[in-house]
């Protein structure tokens, strides 16, 4: 393999600011796709266990400049905007460099932009078509390559990969999306194996239907808030993958299943993944 070209010098651009002290400690965050509705109500959650400074990654200044007011009041020590394509993969070293220079130290990223768009919407359209792909899996690699570096050095760190549950699913009219998120599923679930002997992270989450600008609503998607409680769960559990059920799989097993029951089945499958780190 050709060595990698080493990295441009990193111009960071005068970022914006809370009034909180400067160098507060806590928990750090990094969202890349820093407006995503999922992210955020994750960031927020995980702000409302442990306080921290945030850089909110996103393409619209001014719009992650309104998730970064939300965070502040959700307890974020700093919270910081910085511009971020994921789209041009060239420059996911970069920004996520910026991103560590701001934080100093990255303690949770989450990786979350992305598109949906199904095969009415690509309408046969190559271009488009490999768009999707670039963002969804070539953008998606490109960040975690440049977060392997930092986490490496830092030895410490945990990302959170946000997946889809139809990753890799046959899927008639949405094959290339399903297909993107497998490449992106599968990269991360293996960077989990890479990055733990030196004690850094992955848990990849694979949600259902979500009611977020992505997709069309639907009454039985879950929120992004109903999927953030599980997801901060899993992570303090450590677990390195969670599977989320939809509303109607939730109504199934709770059909099939005493209550009770699925409780303790829950509480078990947690311990074991935490015994044996998947
Ligand atoms: N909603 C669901 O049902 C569902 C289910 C499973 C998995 N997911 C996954 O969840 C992730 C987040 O989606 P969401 O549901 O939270 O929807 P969302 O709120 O629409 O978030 C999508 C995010 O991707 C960002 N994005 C799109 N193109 C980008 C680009 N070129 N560069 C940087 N950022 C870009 C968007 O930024 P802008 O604000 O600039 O557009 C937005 O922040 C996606 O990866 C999606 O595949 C969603």
């Amino acid at each position: 393999m050709p060595a990698r070209a080493a990295a441009p010098p990193v111009v960071v651009p005068e970022p914006t600011r809370s009034a909180a002290p400067a160098g507060a400690s806590g928990r750090s965050v990094l969202i890349l796709g820093g407006t995503s509705a999922i992210a955020v109500a994750i960031a927020e959650a995980l702000l409302g266990q442990q306080s921290g400074p945030v850089v909110v990654a996103a393409r619209d200044l001014d719009r992650a400049e309104v998730v970064a007011d939300r965070l502040r009041s959700a307890g974020a020590t700093e919270a910081f905007t910085i511009r971020f394509n994921g789209a041009e993969v060239h420059e996911a070293e970069r920004v996520v460099a910026e991103a560590v220079q701001l934080l100093k130290r990255v303690d949770v990223v989450i990786v979350a932009f992305g598109n949906y768009v199904d095969s009415d919407g690509l309408a046969g359209d190559l271009e488009a078509t490999l768009d999707l792909v670039t963002l969804n899996f070539l953008g998606a690699i490109a960040v975690g390559e440049a977060l392997t570096d930092v986490l490496r050095s830092q030895r410490s760190g945990r990302i959170i990969a946000v997946s889809s549950r139809p990753n890799g699913w046959t899927m008639e009219h949405a094959g290339t999306y399903a297909a993107s998120k497998a490449g992106f599923d599968t990269y991360f679930a293996s960077l989990a194996v890479s990055l733990r002997p030196v004690g850094a992270d992955v848990l990849v989450i694979r949600p259902p239907g979500v009611n977020t600008p992505l997709i069309e609503n639907h009454s039985s998607f879950l929120t992004p808030e109903e999927v953030a409680v599980e997801v901060v769960q899993a992570f303090s559990d450590g677990m390195a993958e969670l599977t989320i059920l939809s509303r109607e799989e939730r109504r199934l097993a709770r059909r099939s299943f005493p209550r009770k029951l699925l409780g303790r089945v829950r509480r078990d499958m947690r311990k074991v993944s935490r015994r044996i780190g998947v």
